[in-house]
């Protein structure tokens, strides 16, 4: 339980909360009657559990009645925990308000965009905005750090659950003034935001800020200003939610305070580039899903991306993430034999200090009975518990790793969630484009090449890299722009992909032929979008076709490096190249099939000698992490058949060592530790 000190966030110091790498799980004692916390904590200890997250749903247990509160069987599980030497990860039970509550006040509910209130019944159905709910909140995460905020076993805070989720936007009306209120402080006079919204068009023009409502389920579009400062608004809401939890705990706490984030390829809740800078450790909640058939691949983008929200030297934790099955897909998907460790030790090869799970016995009832757990429903003589022992005792061999960071990238790919927000929603000329899957397929091609890819803030410092992949980011402003036109001018690469730089901030087209932020530096421009067609699909001339998007794109200075065979943009480039400065400027202005991708990342290691971390298949993959003692190299094999590394070494989760080349049998990890470099 022994803290070390780990630089994070901000420069700030802070007390990572186990020695070692993390791992554990939720744990939710009031679910199980207190002979079962002792065989609980014998078991953690079996499975080298240091650390728990406690009491995350536990409010209408912990407060059964208002203001009167229950704390002696909470003060008993935390004595046993402990006693025992497990870390607590202490919940704020916000997440899931008491039955009380809800009844007394059914005004906290969260209203959804078509003025329904929801129901109680469920979890994070409070309106973030609602001071009723937040004076609540504050009070039970005050006396609860009254009560613990200085017991030696509370090595981390946990401010309540995966806010967003659930709660991502309501629309009542106590949202709409204060909505109101917050565009008042960023535009100053209602004209301002008349101009920003160009709200000339239908005639939307406000003659007050009281004029203006959420966007609402209004019966046809609504003004793409308006949705966008909303789901802004939205996100400073909850953040405001999770600051003042957070305040109240450390008036009387000095442990670090985090709260789990959502970051998947495919998710944009919350803006967490803004989110990451206010918590201590940045925590995330990864699940992979049945319907994506690159998992492994999805997963590693998530973590790239949490490396991306720190300052990319310190780690992160992954708070959850599951042995199995989860229950909230259609149909379910158990993980394989050995799938556990492959997908933990992907996040810590990734840059996460610790590995958790929900949860760690698998609940009996409620909602989320059939999830799995750590502990599964059969109980120890299962192979999901004897993975998660060996998982509990590979991640303490691995305690060396801990605090290291992650050997650099040389690329970043830039992820922006305003651009998500505002290329996925209102009228566009191709409404079934995913942002997600244009910055997943540029990260692929390069995991199957075993090259690191940070994946940054669409603001985030570009120095240390030699290739910039900017994929459809729709928002540029100026300066945005301008930082990624320096970045090639100064001798960078950058690739810019299809509906990248066409709107500004306030989401209005940047005129003079798209992408508008980045004409210049292209050398090319578009003239006219050319979505395809369901059932349309236009040849290229580098062996693959195109479905989805094309543009009619005129050369000005960059060279053509694909082409399209046929369809009304025959002859017409659909990828192009350009010197600028220093540098080079790619444009990919199609929706390029997986295939495409990868021969012009292949062509990208090659001409800007992009290191791999090792050469091998597509579907192993590979990352050092750069300890005291030399770096550990990860290699994770995704296939059904062993591959030979050209790297010797003593493999830390084995503890075996082997010269030269070291064997990754199918399905499994090795870490092996390399030596100082010279
Ligand atoms: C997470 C959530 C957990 C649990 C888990 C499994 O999103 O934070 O409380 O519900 O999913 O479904």
């Amino acid at each position: 339980m022994e803290a070390t000190a780990r630089e994070q966030v901000a420069g700030r110091s802070v007390e990572w909360p186990t020695r070692g790498l993390s791992f554990g799980g939720d744990y939710n004692p009031e679910q199980w009657a207190p002979e079962v916390w002792r065989e609980d904590v014998r078991l953690m200890g079996e499975a080298g559990v240091n650390m728990v997250t406690l009491g995350v749903f536990a409010w209408g247990l912990l407060e059964p009645s208002d203001e009167e509160y229950a704390w002696g069987w909470f003060d008993e599980v935390i004595g046993l925990l402990a006693g025992a030497g497990i870390a607590i990860d202490l919940a704020t039970p916000t997440a899931a308000p008491p039955s009380w509550l809800l009844h007394q006040h059914p005004e906290v509910l969260l209203v959804d965009e078509h003025l329904v209130r929801r129901a109680p019944g469920s979890r994070l159905g409070w309106c973030p905005s609602s001071p009723v709910f937040r004076g609540y909140a504050l009070r039970i995460a005050a006396a609860l750090a009254e009560r613990y905020g200085d017991h030696p076993a509370v090595r981390l805070w946990h401010v309540s659950n995966e806010l967003g989720g659930g709660n991502a936007r309501c629309y009542c009306d106590v949202s709409a003034a204060r909505f109101r209120e917050w565009l008042a402080d960023r535009y100053s006079d209602v004209e301002v935001v008349n101009a920003a919204w160009k709200t000339a068009f239908w005639g939307h023009r406000f003659s007050s800020l009281d004029e203006i409502q959420p966007p609402r389920g209004a019966q046809h579009a609504v003004n793409p200003g308006l949705f966008l400062d909303y789901a802004r608004f939205s996100s400073h809401e909850l953040l405001e939610h999770y600051l003042g939890e957070a305040e109240v705990i450390r008036a009387r706490s000095a442990a670090p305070i985090t709260t789990n984030f959502m970051v998947g390829s495919g998710s944009h809740v919350v803006d967490y580039s803004d989110w990451a800078r206010h918590v201590d450790i940045v925590a995330n909640d990864h699940y992979t899903l049945v319907d994506d058939p690159g998992r492994a691949e999805d997963l590693a983008f998530s973590a790239d991306r949490m490396r991306g929200l720190v300052d990319r030297d310190s780690p992160w934790l992954l708070m959850e993430h599951s042995t199995g099955a989860p229950s909230w897909q259609q149909r379910n998907r158990a993980k394989d034999p050995g799938e556990i460790a492959r997908n933990s030790l992907a996040h810590v090869a990734r840059g996460a200090d610790g590995a958790l799970f929900f949860q760690w016995r698998a609940s009996l009832g409620g909602a989320e009975q059939f999830h799995s757990a750590m502990l599964p429903h059969a109980g120890t003589e299962t192979r999901v518990w004897q993975e998660v022992v060996a998982l509990g005792r590979g991640l303490e061999r691995l305690a060396v790793v801990a605090g290291s960071p992650v050997a650099p990238a040389r690329i970043a790919l830039l992820v922006d969630e305003e651009s998500a927000w505002a290329f996925e929603q209102g009228l566009k000329p191709h409404r079934g484009l995913s942002y997600a899957r244009e910055s997943r397929v540029w990260h692929t091609a390069f995991w199957n090449r075993q090259v690191l890819v940070d994946v940054l803030p669409a603001d985030a410092p570009l120095t240390d890299y030699s290739l910039v992949v900017v994929p459809s980011l729709f928002i540029s402003g100026d300066a945005r722009a301008e930082r990624i036109t320096r970045f090639v001018a100064d001798g960078g690469t950058a690739v810019v992909t299809y509906l990248s730089g066409i709107v500004d901030p306030t989401n209005t087209v940047i005129p003079g032929g798209y992408p508008g932020a980045f004409r210049g530096m292209l050398g090319a421009w578009t003239e006219e979008f050319r979505p395809l067609q369901i059932d349309e699909e236009v040849r290229l001339d580098d062996d693959s076709s195109v479905r989805d998007w094309t543009e009619d794109v005129v050369l000005d200075g960059a060279e053509p490096v694909v082409s399209h065979l046929d369809g009304a943009t025959q002859g017409r480039a659909a990828v192009t190249r350009h010197d600028y400065g220093e540098g080079g400027a790619w444009y990919v202005s199609a929706a390029l099939a997986s295939s495409s991708v990868q021969r012009i990342v292949d062509r990208l290691i090659a001409e800007l000698a992009l290191p791999r971390e090792v050469e091998a298949p597509p579907g192993v993959e590979a990352v050092r992490r750069r300890t005291i003692d030399g770096d550990v190299l990860f290699v994770i094999n995704h296939t059904s058949d062993d591959v030979t590394i050209a790297t010797g070494g003593l493999d830390l989760i084995s503890g075996e060592t082997s010269p030269d080349a070291t064997v990754v049998p199918a399905g499994r990890v090795v870490a092996v530790l390399e030596g100082m470099r010279p």
